[in-house]
């Protein structure tokens, strides 16, 4: 039976999310697409659940405004020029949806032009229409506050107060800012400038030298977590992060893959088995709203 799927993702990972969809769903073809909204079509019965993007479901087809109806609804225009109409934009603003629960997401894509699909809500997705974030905006030294937030949110991460968290590749210190304010103690590592905000707080120390020179001895106390935001390649951060694990016992890895080449999709693809491995029995992988070429890697051992 032919059916279509949908997934909405930021433009800048749609080159990573079509490579996926064609190595991991041969059998799907692409369908009708605009920037950051991609439907798919299968001829048989098919699962689909990617990682490179925000949200994906099961596309129900295109409609007009007036045969949309009053259902309970989230509604979404996938670019900033597109304004909701009044009467969806209230739909949307009154629907609630629980964890659980199949989403109704209308997807705006033109003047009079909707696409109905629909997901089901699960524990770490946002509830918010298009799964976009829901981290306010303010004034912090790099984007990757948002990408801990966000995933602090969507995983729901059991940060302890006054936990350690070792960082690698902390500058300007976007990430360490949000971690403090969780009541964290942050040990940075990075070779560059942080943001003199950071330098101060009294709970972040930074070791000004590149990670894979970190030994032993530059650990005074025990390391909850592991976060890495390091602007190298997959396989480069794992490797020292594996290094690490041989003298550190985290609790939590939480690290940002950088995806700059679609080759590092075998990398993604076959880590679950080798952190499980590491005894991690939780590991999670989530494109955040706020990721580019990325994704966040999440290893727990409790
Ligand atoms: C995307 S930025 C990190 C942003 C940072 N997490 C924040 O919250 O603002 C990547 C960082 O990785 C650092 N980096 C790159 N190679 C590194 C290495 N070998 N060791 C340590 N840090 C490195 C860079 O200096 C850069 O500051």
């Amino acid at each position: 039976m032919t059916q279509f799927f949908f997934a909405l993702t930021n433009v800048e990972a749609e080159p990573i999310l079509k490579q996926e969809i064609r190595l991991r769903y041969p059998e799907l073809r692409m369908s009708y697409s605009r920037p950051g909204f991609i439907t798919f079509k299968a001829d048989n019965d098919s699962t689909f659940d990617p990682l490179f993007c925000r949200v994906s479901g099961v596309c129900l087809g295109k409609f007009k405004l007036s045969e949309l109806g009053t259902e309970r609804a989230w509604a979404y225009p996938v670019h900033s020029k597109l304004e909701l109409p009044v009467s969806l934009k209230a739909l949307s603003d009154q629907s609630l949806f629980k964890k659980g629960e199949t989403v109704r997401l209308i997807v705006m894509a033109g003047a009079d032009e909707f696409w109905v699909c629909s997901y089901v809500l699960k524990s770490h997705h946002f509830q918010t229409p298009g799964e976009t974030s829901s981290i306010l905006p303010r004034e912090v030294p790099s984007r990757a506050y948002y990408k801990i937030a966000e995933a602090y949110e969507a995983f729901d991460l059991p940060f302890e107060q006054q936990e350690t968290v070792l960082e690698l590749g902390s500058a300007p210190g976007g990430a360490s800012l949000f971690l403090l304010e969780q009541d964290l103690k942050i040990l940075g590592v990075d070779p560059a400038d942080m943001d003199p905000a950071i330098l101060k707080r009294i709970n972040f120390k930074q070791l000004r030298k590149p990670f894979e020179t970190l030994a032993p001895e530059d650990f005074r106390s025990d390391v909850d977590w592991i976060i890495s935001d390091i602007n190298l390649p997959p396989t480069v951060v794992l490797k020292e992060v594996f290094r690490l694990l041989t003298f550190l016992g985290p609790r939590g890895l939480i690290l940002t893959l950088k995806m700059n080449d679609l080759k590092h999709l075998e990398v993604v693809a076959s880590i679950r088995e080798q952190l499980r491995k590491q005894g991690f029995r939780k590991v999670e992988l989530k494109y955040l709203p706020s990721h580019k070429k990325e994704i966040c890697l999440l290893a727990l051992h409790d």
